[in-house]
């Protein structure tokens, strides 16, 4: 076997070795703790690229492009470190509001950044899903994130839900009418609707709820990300801009993280 990686079942698009994650270049190893103090799910909520690009004298969309390193750096230490799922917001059901040239430039990124890095994602057994509303969204955008699904379909290291065209009151919404026809022809009853049941009517049904709700750049709320999934998870917020993220401000969350005292409602 070569170095550096170990034999996994075959998946769609690899040759049957997952490719280990690269080792941070400050040789830093993510920090050992207890697997129960491991978040399963984390929620990524981006923030700061706008204000990184504006400290340097730079075009806002310049603060996006220095966020793609700061997303893949993360993903490897989250393999690192055994987080299963991660979710991205990269473009919300609100960020329509945004200039023209702005809005033109984040879905073409997203669709770049999709095809550029699906291949690496597949090597290490990542599954890419995509997560929104197709209302609105670029065609183009549409078809890398269902290739880069279709790519990575098999993969289990971690999924990554890449979260675009993403609102989270819309996807509840959304939800609220697929069931109510279903209710109409007569495929559910009223009676018989409960959590479980409307879960299935949401973006993404089989996505675990969130345990770790991470937000960069000091902004302190949740800005319609994931509200559904996130009703237990921890909050940490933290005062960085997202481009100057790598993945030890995910392993200094998850320090936070393991420090919390989970209850779920119970004494
Ligand atoms: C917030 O920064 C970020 C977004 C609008 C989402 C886009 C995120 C990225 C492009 C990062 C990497 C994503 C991919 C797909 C690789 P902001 O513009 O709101 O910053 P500001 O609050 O400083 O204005």
């Amino acid at each position: 076997m070569a170095s550096g990686t170990w034999t996994a079942k075959p998946s769609i698009g690899g040759a049957g070795v997952i490719r280990k994650p690269t080792p941070h270049l400050s040789g830093e190893k993510p920090p050992v703790l207890p697997p129960g103090q491991i978040p399963r799910h984390v929620a990524l909520v981006m923030d700061g690229n706008g204000r990184w690009a504006q400290e340097r004298g730079l075009p806002r969309t310049a603060g996006h492009e220095a966020g793609e390193a700061a997303l893949f750096d993360v993903v490897e230490g989250a393999i690192e470190i055994g987080i299963k799922e991660i979710s991205a917001f990269a473009f919300s059901t609100e960020n329509w509001r945004r200039s023209p040239e702005e809005v033109k430039f984040l879905m073409g990124f997203n669709r770049d950044v999709i095809r550029r890095r699906r291949d690496e994602m597949n090597e290490m057994g990542v599954r890419v899903r995509w997560v929104g509303r197709p209302k609105r969204l670029w065609k183009s955008v549409i078809d890398e994130l269902q290739a880069a699904e279709e790519l990575t379909a098999k993969n289990k290291v971690l999924t990554l839900n890449m979260c675009v065209n993403y609102g989270g009151r819309a996807e509840i919404v959304d939800a609220a009418a697929a069931l109510s026809r279903d209710v109409q022809a007569g495929k559910v009853k009223p009676d018989a609707i409960n959590e479980k049941v409307f879960a299935r009517y949401l973006d993404a049904p089989s996505m675990s709820d969130v345990d770790l709700f991470l937000r960069t750049s000091g902004e302190l709320r949740t800005s319609n990300f994931l509200p559904w999934q996130s009703v237990y998870a921890e909050f940490v917020f933290m005062d960085v801009l997202w481009p100057d993220v790598d993945r030890r401000v995910l392993w200094r969350g998850i320090e936070e993280y393991s420090q919390r005292n989970r209850r779920f409602g119970k004494a």
